[in-house]
């Protein structure tokens, strides 16, 4: 049995996505893959922070912050270390950076990560910002010091994208991608269709867990951008920054555009798009209309699509769970086993 002591780096509902899981499937993981994941260190800006050398009880980090929303009752020998402390001077062989998602600066996750990695910890992340913005450079810095770097929750959640992307698809000649990456506007564009208003459809796309902590990032389309630039850089050997992505967001569609279309046999979808140009590629955000016989009209809801268009292959399509907590959560276990794999 290989133990593996990880630090988060936030509680919110990646964590706590992430601690559910290991008190339901923490022991099957042991048996079905000799791995066990302790959590010995969550350092959240607003829950506060909590370090037990020995292992934190998962469920009961779940239970103080349902009832008190914070860490404070979780009884530990060591507590208040902030996230650069945590990452530094506890125990944990991996740092899961969970911290929010800032798509200009990529911080504090970029710091926190390069923290991480020179201190000789694999680190593990949901966040986009330091994948978008910085992944070339983590990348390098994580060769340099002999540890690895797990990406796979910051596109499509758990649903192995990027996975799908660079270790299966990538030698068939991946011209295309396209697809819906955003949850919250996937989710609202389908409560508009089915009759709600914007604002109450965005209300509970925050209350599900879908959208950002500023939803901003969401419906202007900065969010999709984000996983755009993650795939282009990342699958299909581009260099490109969120400045080169065309980009447009939900928030001028209307619910008279919406019911014309539905008039009309169509549905709006915010579509990501990257394909090979030249010696680059071509990165865009953009609502389209959509027939209803078109593959991509009938993903609803907070569940996301991509098509790889392939040379060798043709299309491969991927549909799954795009955002939330058990899904996004789980995308830190495709990490961990990975990583697994990578050691044995
Ligand atoms: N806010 C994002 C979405 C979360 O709605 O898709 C997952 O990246």
């Amino acid at each position: 049995m290989q133990t593996y002591r990880l630090a988060l780096i936030g509680f919110g509902n990646v964590g706590q996505g992430f601690a559910r899981i290991l008190c339901d499937f923490g022991e099957q993981y042991e048996k079905d893959f000799g791995a066990r994941f302790v959590i010995t260190a969550v350092s959240d800006l607003q829950k506060g922070s909590v370090y037990n050398p020995e292992g934190l009880v998962p469920a009961d980090l779940l239970n103080a912050v349902e009832v008190s929303g914070s860490l404070e009752p979780v009884a530990a020998p060591f507590k208040g270390w902030d996230a650069l402390k945590t990452i530094t001077e506890s125990n944990a062989d991996v740092v899961a950076e969970l911290s929010f998602t800032d798509l200009k600066t990529g911080e504090p996750a970029i710091s926190h990560l390069k923290a991480a990695i020179k201190a000789g910890k694999h680190v593990i992340t949901t966040n986009k910002g330091p994948v978008a913005l910085a992944f070339r450079e983590l990348t390098k810095l994580a060769q340099e010091h002999g540890v690895t770097i797990g990406v796979e929750g910051s596109v499509m959640s758990g649903t192995p994208s990027l996975r799908l992307g660079t270790e299966m698809l990538h030698a068939a000649g991946v011209t295309c991608i396209q697809g819906i990456v955003n949850g919250t506007t996937n989710y609202i564009l389908s409560q508009m269709d089915a009759g709600a208003a914007y604002a109450d459809a965005l209300a509970e796309a925050q209350a599900k867990g879908y959208a950002e902590a500023d939803p901003t990032g969401d419906v202007e389309g900065f969010d999709a951008a984000g996983k755009v630039v993650i795939m282009a850089n990342l699958l299909m050997g581009g260099n490109i920054t969120m400045s080169d992505v065309d980009r447009q967001g939900i928030t001028n569609l209307t619910v008279d555009d919406i019911k014309s279309a539905r008039a009309r046999g169509e549905r709006w979808k915010l579509i990501a798009r990257v394909e090979k140009a030249g010696q680059g590629v071509k990165a865009s955000v953009k609502p389209q209309c959509l027939p209803v016989t078109h593959p991509l009209a009938g993903v609803n809801g907070a569940t996301n699509a991509i098509t790889y268009t392939t040379t060798l292959l043709g299309d491969v399509t991927l549909i799954g769970p795009g955002a939330g907590r058990l899904p996004t959560g789980f995308a830190l276990v495709e990490d961990l086993l990975a990583l697994h794999r990578s050691l044995k």
